[in-house]
Order: C-alpha cells, then sequence, then structure tokens
C-alpha cells in the first residue's frame, strides 16, 4: 500500500483500514489530507483483497473539522478555483462498505466524512456537530445534505444553526450512529463487525448497498425497479447458485465474491 503524509493505510486480513493521522491538530483535514484519504479509498475499493473498509482517526478525535488555518485567507475565488470539495465527490462512488469508528469530536468536515461512512460505531466519548456557524460560514462538504436526509429538515436545522455538539445517545437516537462502544474497545469491535460482514457474498453486500442508497434519491417506484434489476443480476452469480445449493444441501456456502 502506498505510503501517505497525512493518514496510514494498513490491512488486516480482508479489511482495509485508513486511520487519520495529524493528532496534534485534532486531524484537522487540509486538502492534502483530503485527497489523500479520497486516494485511499478509491485504492482499497479496487483492491480485491479488501472486502471492507475502516475508518478512524489517530490521537484524542476522529477528526475537528476542516483545516482553519489553512482556508482562513481564502476568497470565494480562490474556492471556486481550487474546486477543493470535488475530492468528496469519488467518496460517494466508492463500492464497498466503508465503516467509521469514531472516537472523541468529529466536527465540520469530520462529521462529513463521518456521514459518508455506511455505518458508524462511535465511542461513549464522541460528539458530533457542525460549528461552522460560529465562523460565520456553513458546512461545504455534504453536511447539509446527509444530515438532513438522516434526521429531516427540522432537527437538522436546529444543529446547524446552533453549531452544538450532539452526543452519542443522541447521535443513536438520530439514526446517525448504529453503535456505542467503550472508548478502548471501538475500533477493535469496528474490526471484529468488519471481519464478519467481509465473509457475506460481497457482490450481495455491495448491491444492497447502491439500491439503499438510490432509496434516498429515487422515488419508491423508481427505487424498486432499480432493486429489482440488482436482484435479478445477482441470479447470475457464482455465490448465488453456490448459496442456494448450499442451503438445499444443508452446508455451509463458500463464496467467491463473483
Ligand atoms: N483547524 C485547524 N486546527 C484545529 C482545528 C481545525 N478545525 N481544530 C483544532 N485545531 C487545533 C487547535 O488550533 C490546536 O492547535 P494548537 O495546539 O497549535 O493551538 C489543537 O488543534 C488542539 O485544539 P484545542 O486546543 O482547541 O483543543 P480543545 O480540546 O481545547 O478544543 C475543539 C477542541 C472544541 C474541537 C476546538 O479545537 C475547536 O473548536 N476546533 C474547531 C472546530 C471547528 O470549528 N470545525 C469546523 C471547521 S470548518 C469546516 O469543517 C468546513 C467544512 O464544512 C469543510
Amino acid at each position: 500500500m502506498i505510503n501517505y503524509q497525512h493518514i496510514q493505510v494498513e490491512q488486516f486480513e480482508k479489511i482495509g483500514t485508513i486511520r487519520l493521522n495529524r493528532p496534534k491538530v485534532l486531524n484537522a483535514l487540509n486538502r492534502k489530507m483530503v485527497h489523500e484519504i479520497v486516494n485511499a479509498f478509491i485504492e482499497m475499493d479496487q483492491d480485491d483483497d479488501v472486502k471492507v473498509i475502516v475508518l478512524f482517526g489517530n490521537g484524542k478525535a476522529f477528526a475537528a473539522g476542516a483545516d482553519i488555518g489553512e482556508m482562513a485567507q481564502n476568497d470565494a475565488v480562490d474556492l471556486e478555483l481550487l474546486n477543493q470539495f470535488a475530492d468528496w465527490d469519488h467518496l460517494a462512488l466508492i463500492k464497498k462498505p466503508i465503516i467509521g469508528a469514531v472516537h472523541g469530536f468529529a466536527l465540520g468536515g469530520g462529521f462529513e466524512l463521518a456521514l459518508v461512512c455506511d455505518l458508524l460505531f462511535a465511542a461513549e466519548d464522541a460528539k458530533f456537530g457542525f460549528p461552522e456557524i460560529n465562523l460565520a460560514v456553513m458546512p461545504g462538504a455534504g453536511g447539509t445534505q446527509r444530515l438532513t436526509k438522516l434526521m429531516g429538515k427540522t432537527k437538522a436545522l436546529e444543529w446547524l444553526w446552533s453549531g452544538e455538539m450532539m452526543s452519542v445517545e443522541e447521535a443513536v437516537r438520530f439514526g446517525i450512529i448504529n453503535k456505542i462502544f467503550p472508548k478502548e474497545l471501538v475500533v477493535e469491535e469496528t474490526i471484529k463487525y468488519a471481519k464478519k460482514l467481509a465473509e457475506k457474498p460481497a457482490l450481495s453486500v455491495r448491491f444492497i448497498k447502491e439500491a439503499v442508497n438510490k432509496a434516498i434519491d429515487y422515488s419508491l417506484y423508481e427505487g424498486m425497479q432499480y432493486e429489482r434489476k440488482n436482484f435479478s443480476l445477482l441470479f447470475s452469480s457464482e455465490d448465488q447458485k453456490e448459496g442456494m445449493r448450499a442451503f438445499l444441501e444443508k452446508r455451509k456456502p463458500e463464496f467467491k465474491g463473483r
């Protein structure tokens, strides 16, 4: 795997891990770091040996947002020319499951990065929020969109306007995170979960992710048509034949991921 400056990537069996690694600034996301994160995701998505990607942060936090020092002096023309959020668009195209393990702060761009994950596990000390309003700006990497789709307009506006931080209990209640773990166990438990998911037939995992994501953007009718196509397509996979044959023969299936 490639050596990066601001992140660390590793592989444990079928699990690829990406660790944010600017702990002195609470993993504040500068542009180079976002570029590295996106490259690492793309690399793992294309690597047949990686089945599930796990994302977490080194140090005291997951990520305390975009690097304020880097963007403080920018004007609108700089931002337009930099097109800095274009990198984020690639994250929505990752086909493999992404599981985030959040501890400490996940704020601003850090929260936006967490919201890119398909599943989110959090430590008891995790805090989520969009403090951009206190800097007289707003989220720019999908925060207003993804938060609203998860919790609905009125709740999203309340959090985005207040800039306050949400506890893990609130995050569970609003459907933002899946599970809460003690801080010292959150990464271990996430990897344990990822290993189980990595054993499932990979095409089913991938097509289910695609279909669920369509449910967010499509009408019910369009989403159901999409689901049906994916359902049919799975019947041309070797794993479907093996899965159903194994059931009928009362034995454990051996999936190949194709
Ligand atoms: N950018 C740059 N540096 C940051 C940072 C950020 N987003 N967040 C923290 N840091 C730095 C601090 O400046 C500090 O550096 P020094 O030691 O050199 O002073 C170091 O990280 C530790 O931070 P604190 O001393 O502030 O730690 P704390 O525990 O007292 O407070 C905190 C933690 C409440 C998260 C506080 O650091 C904070 O408010 N950070 C900024 C959060 C924020 O506003 N995020 C949104 C950014 S804008 C954005 O993300 C836009 C977008 O949509 C992409």
